[in-house]
């Protein structure tokens, strides 16, 4: 048996006793606060992702009442998301497909737990409900080249 001090032993437990408290907190925020995991949803080409498919002709689609689908195109030069304006009626639960035509943009939407990398090649789907009335903005969050500040825009829940 080896002899581990006596101060020593706490400590080792207190490490263990933190490592369950964590884990705790990941199964509480993932299963109470709806926490979502933004897997890759499906892989596309980023050299035509503004030529043909979804992402080209991008935007909201009515899917039933109150349930959209939008699909948001990342672009840099010019630095804009496609579209930068949405619109839905309050208590539109809307799912989110979003990826980059070119280099690494992030999403971030105000007011919702959306907040994602939006990769070329890659589609990365979210999805929020909007129970308010409001403006809400979102931004890119990675630094995408001289225009980055220029990367916004709003959904208005009415
Ligand atoms: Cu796109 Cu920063």
């Amino acid at each position: 048996m080896i002899h581990v001090e006596r101060y020593e032993r706490y400590w080792i437990w207190l490490s263990l006793a933190g490592l369950v408290i964590f884990a705790i907190a990941i199964g509480v925020s993932s299963f109470m606060f709806g926490i979502q995991v933004p897997s890759p949803e499906a892989l596309v080409n980023p050299n035509t992702v503004a030529k043909t498919g979804n992402f080209a002709n991008p935007g909201l689609r009515q899917l039933a009442p109150n349930k959209y689908e939008a699909y948001i195109r990342a672009q840099a030069s010019p630095w804009k998301f496609y579209p930068d304006k949405l619109e839905v009626p309050v208590g539109s639960t809307v799912t989110f497909y979003l990826t980059s035509a070119d280099v690494q943009h992030g999403f971030k939407l105000e007011g919702t737990n959306i907040n994602v990398m939006v990769l070329p090649g890659q589609v990365t789907k979210m999805t929020a409900t909007f129970n308010q009335k409001g403006t809400f903005p979102y931004v890119c969050t990675e630094y995408c080249g001289v225009g980055h500040q220029n990367m916004f825009g709003t959904l208005v829940v009415k």
